[in-house]
C-alpha cells in the first residue's frame, strides 16, 4: 500500500510537540510492515536550515487564488529509515522565524499558508505517485479532505483515493473569516453549519472531519472525550455524527530516540536490570539546573511542556505554597504562551532553592529531564495522547497525572495495586496536590518505588501495534470508496 502524511510537523525538521513525533515515527513503522510512504512537510526557514540544498523534485506546481496564481517547487528530502520525505517550497508563506505565529499572535494568512500546503500536496501526488489513502494531521491539512471532495470531485485520478483524518488536538481547530471560502475558491454553499461553517468562522479542522473518509485520535479515551461538549471544543456534534466512523488508536514512541540504555542526550546509561546510571543522570540534571547539595531523600519533580492552558500550570500555580514544604524539588522545561512564560518564571523567583524553570525549546534539556527526575508531573486539563509520560515510564521516572485521555490509558494508579503512577480525577489542584502527596509518600520506601520504576521500564508502547491498526483503518477506507 501506498501511503501519504502531509503534517505541518515531523522530527526531525520541525517540531512543537507531540505531532512531531507521531509524523516521524509512524511512517517509519508502517514502512517496517512492508508499506511505502512519503511524507510532506512545509519548507520552513527552520527545515531550510537544516537542508540546504534538497534536490528539486517538481520544480513548479500551479496554486490557483482569487486573483493571482502561487508557484511552489516540491523538494526532495530523502529517503529516512525507508520513508520517502517531501518539502513544499514557498518562501514568501514558509521562510518565517516560526511555524505558526509570532509572540503577537497566529500569522495573518495562516488560511492561505496551509491552504497552499494542502492543494500542493494533492498537486504534487499527481506527479511523484498518487497514493492509496492520504493520512492527514490536524486542522493544517485537514483542507486535502475537502479539497479533494470538492474541488477535485471530478478528477479522475484523486476521486477514488480515501482520506484519513488524525485529530491530536480538538482544541486546536483553525478558525478563518468567512471570506477565507474564497481565498480558497470553494464555493459558498460550502459554508453552512453542516460543512465548514462553525459561529459564522470557517472552520479548517470541523471540514476534515465532515469529508474524511475516516477520523482518527490518538487515545481511545479521547476519542470518547471529544463526543462531550466538555471535550470537543463545539465540535462534538459533529464527531459524534461521524463516531462510526472514528477510531481511537493509542500513540506509539519511539525507543531508538526515548530509550535510557541508548539515549545519546544523557549523562550514564541504565536499564531496569541497572539503575546505577539514573543516580548520574539525577546529579547531571540537578546541574543543568544550577542546583547543588541536593539530598538523596529529595525528589526530584519534572516537567517537560509546551506553556499551554491545555497542560494545567494553573493547577501547580495554585498549590505551589503547599508544595515547597515538601521535601521535593521542581524543575520544569518550556515555552509557548507568553502568560504562562512569565507566571512559572515568577514561582521560580519566589522559591530559588525549590522550583527552577527554564523557558526555552531544548531537545537535550528534555531528554535530561526523563532521565534525571524521580517523578514527571503532567497535569493536564486534557491531554489527546501525551508522549512524554510514556517517555517517563520507560526512563523509571514515575508519572504523576491529570486522568484524561491518553494520560488515563497508560498510567496505572499505584493505590489500586500494580501500578505504574499517580492519578487524579477531578478538575481541582488540590486533588493534584494529594496525588503529589502520595507520590511523595512512597518515593520514601525505596522497594515500593523501585517496584514502580520497574514497571513503568517494563511496558512496551512502541509502534509496531498501532501501525497495524492503521493499516487496517487504511484498507476500510480504500475497500469503502473502490
Ligand atoms: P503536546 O504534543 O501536546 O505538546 P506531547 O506529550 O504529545 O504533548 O508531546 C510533547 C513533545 O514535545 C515531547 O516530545 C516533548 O519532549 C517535547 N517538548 C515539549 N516542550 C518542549 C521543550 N520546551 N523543549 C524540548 N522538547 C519539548
Ligand atoms: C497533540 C496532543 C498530545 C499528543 C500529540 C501527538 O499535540 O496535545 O496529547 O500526544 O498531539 O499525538
Amino acid at each position: 500500500m501506498y501511503i501519504v502524511f502531509a503534517a505541518s510537523e515531523c522530527t526531525p525538521w520541525a517540531k512543537t510537540g507531540g505531532l512531531a513525533d507521531v509524523v516521524g515515527a509512524l511512517p517509519q513503522a508502517l514502512a517496517k510492515l512492508g508499506h511505502t510512504v512519503s511524507v510532506f512537510l512545509p519548507y520552513y526557514r527552520q527545515v531550510a536550515k537544516l537542508v540546504p540544498d534538497a534536490p528539486v523534485a517538481v520544480p513548479s506546481l500551479t496554486i490557483p487564488f482569487p486573483s493571482y496564481n502561487r508557484f511552489v517547487k516540491i523538494l526532495d528530502g530523502g529517503l529516512k529509515d525507508g520513508v520517502q520525505h517531501y518539502f513544499v517550497d514557498s518562501p514568501e508563506l514558509f521562510d518565517r522565524e516560526s511555524f505558526y505565529a509570532t509572540p503577537s499572535g497566529d500569522y495573518a494568512d495562516n488560511a492561505e499558508r496551509f491552504g497552499l500546503f494542502s492543494r500542493a500536496v494533492i498537486e504534487a501526488t499527481k506527479v511523484l505517485g498518487v497514493p492509496d489513502v492520504f493520512h492527514v494531521h490536524d486542522w493544517q491539512v485537514a483542507m486535502i479532505a475537502v479539497l479533494l471532495r470538492s474541488t477535485y470531485f471530478f478528477d479522475p485520478v484523486m476521486r477514488r483515493v480515501p482520506v484519513v483524518l488524525t485529530i491530536h488536538n480538538a482544541g486546536y481547530q483553525g478558525w478563518f473569516p468567512p471570506r477565507t471560502i474564497e481565498t480558497l475558491l470553494l464555493p459558498w454553499d460550502m459554508f453552512t453549519f453542516t460543512k465548514l461553517e462553525q459561529n459564522d468562522t470557517l472552520n479548517f479542522l470541523k471540514g476534515g472531519i465532515v469529508y474524511a473518509d475516516a477520523l482518527t485520535t490518538v487515545s481511545q479515551k479521547y476519542s470518547e472525550e471529544i463526543q462531550t461538549a466538555e471535550f470537543g471544543n463545539g465540535l462534538e456534534d459533529v464527531i459524534r455524527q461521524r463516531s462510526g466512523d472514528l477510531f481511537g488508536i493509542l500513540n506509539g514512541v519511539d525507543y531508538d530516540e526515548w530509550n535510557p540504555a541508548t539515549d545519546r542526550h544523557i549523562a550514564a546509561h541504565y536499564t531496569a536490570d541497572n539503575l546505577d546510571g539514573k543516580k548520574e543522570c539525577r546529579r547531571d540534571l540537578l546541574h543543568a539546573f544550577g542546583l547543588q547539595n541536593v539530598s538523596d531523600e529529595t525528589a526530584v519533580i519534572g516537567v517537560v511542556s509546551r506553556f499551554a492552558t491545555q497542560k494545567g500550570f494553573d493547577f501547580i500555580v495554585t498549590i505551589l505554597d503547599r508544595l515547597v514544604q515538601e521535601d521535593m524539588v521542581l524543575l520544569i522545561l518550556g515555552n509557548g504562551e507568553e502568560y504562562y512564560e512569565r507566571l512559572l518564571s515568577e514561582m521560580a523567583t519566589r522559591f530559588p532553592d525549590k522550583v527552577r524553570v527554564q523557558v526555552k525549546y531544548d531537545n537535550v534539556v528534555a531528554h535530561k529531564i526523563e532521565a534525571g527526575s524521580d517523578i514527571f508531573l503532567m497535569p493536564s486539563r486534557y491531554e489527546p495522547c501525551g508522549l512524554n509520560q510514556i517517555y517517563s515510564l520507560k526512563y523509571g521516572t514515575v508519572p504523576v497525572v491529570r486522568a484524561t485521555g491518553g494520560l488515563e490509558d497508560t498510567i496505572e494508579e499505584q493505590a489500586f495495586g500494580g501500578g505504574n503512577g499517580f492519578k487524579f480525577w477531578g478538575y481541582n489542584a488540590w486533588d493534584l496536590m494529594d496525588a503529589l502527596v502520595r507520590a511523595l509518600g512512597t518515593f520514601k520506601n525505596k522497594d515500593e518505588w523501585t517496584r514502580m520504576m520497574r514497571r513503568g521500564m517494563g511496558q512496551d508502547f512502541s509502534w509496531e501495534k498501532p501501525a497495524h491498526e492503521y493499516v487496517r483503518v487504511y484498507e476500510r477506507v480504500i475497500q469503502n470508496r473502490s
